[in-house]
């Protein structure tokens, strides 16, 4: 995609409203626009948005192995409730069997270099095959989770994945998220309202206290970046 059609996209997404602008995508893309899904508050609501206009954009999501069993059973509950079909990625057999074999199954609270390798296997790699032949990648990152966040355009080019990364609710607050789900009845993680606000692996992921940063509970044990390679900040085309 040459620099100049980026720029037209832009043009006309950024008026709409998330829901006009998923189905701009859905309309112009089909099911080469994706949603990235880890069953949390915001990949709900954009779960929901796809589902209640009937949009022909594929959700799918990265099955580490090490998932909480309460994203399990949300994942459940919105499979059955909208009747969707949510494609998996797990890790490669032989990278992880490797893994675990030379480095045991709790490597990653040993070193950022462990935690790092553990979250390529078994998230990142999987990424890069979930968006082979995608041109819109849609997730659910909103600016006030972190500072590195805030720096997040909603439409990017994406130099890594070379592709759209569309976020559309990247500008919303806590308090119209939880609106949105409240007024469409949302099937969400029982999690947060365990103090979770961010929910990633079982292992990796506490509780935070009221007031405390949302992501403080993510590889609570670092201190460093709280990223997991995922969302590398990329510059606007
Ligand atoms: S992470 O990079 O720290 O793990 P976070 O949990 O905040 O990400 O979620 C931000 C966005 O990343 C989500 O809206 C979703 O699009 C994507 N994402 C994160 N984890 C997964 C996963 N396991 N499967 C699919 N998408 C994910
Ligand atoms: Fe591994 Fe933890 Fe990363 Fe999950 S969050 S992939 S268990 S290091």
């Amino acid at each position: 995609m040459t620099n100049g059609i980026f720029k037209q996209i832009e043009k006309e997404l950024l008026g709409l409203s998330p829901e006009r602008g998923l189905e701009w995508i859905s309309d112009r893309f089909g099911k080469r626009a994706k949603l990235s899904t880890s069953f949390g508050v915001e990949d709900q609501l954009i779960t929901d948005m796809i589902a209640r206009l009937s949009l022909d954009i594929e959700i799918f999501t990265l099955d580490t192995g090490r998932l909480f069993q309460e994203t399990y059973d949300v994942f459940d509950l919105t499979k059955n409730k909208y009747g969707l079909s949510i494609e998996t990625y797990a890790p490669l057999t032989d990278a992880l069997q490797k893994l675990i074999r030379t480095k045991g199954p709790n490597s990653f609270y040993e070193s950022v270099e462990n935690r790092k390798e553990c979250c390529f296997i078994r998230k990142v790699e999987p990424l890069q095959r979930a968006l082979k032949n995608t041109e819109v990648w849609i997730t659910g990152l909103r600016a006030a989770q972190s500072a590195n966040r805030s720096a997040m355009r909603i439409l990017e080019w994406d130099e890594q994945y070379n592709l759209i990364k569309y976020n559309p609710i990247l500008a919303w607050s806590e308090d119209e998220v939880n609106a949105y789900i409240h007024k469409h009845d949302v099937p969400v993680n029982s999690l947060h309202k365990k103090g979770y606000p961010s929910i990633g692996c079982g292992p990796c992921t506490r509780a935070v206290l009221p007031g405390e940063d949302p992501r403080a509970g993510r590889w609570w044990w670092e201190s460093s970046s709280k990223e997991c390679g995922l969302h590398a900040h990329q510059a606007v085309a």
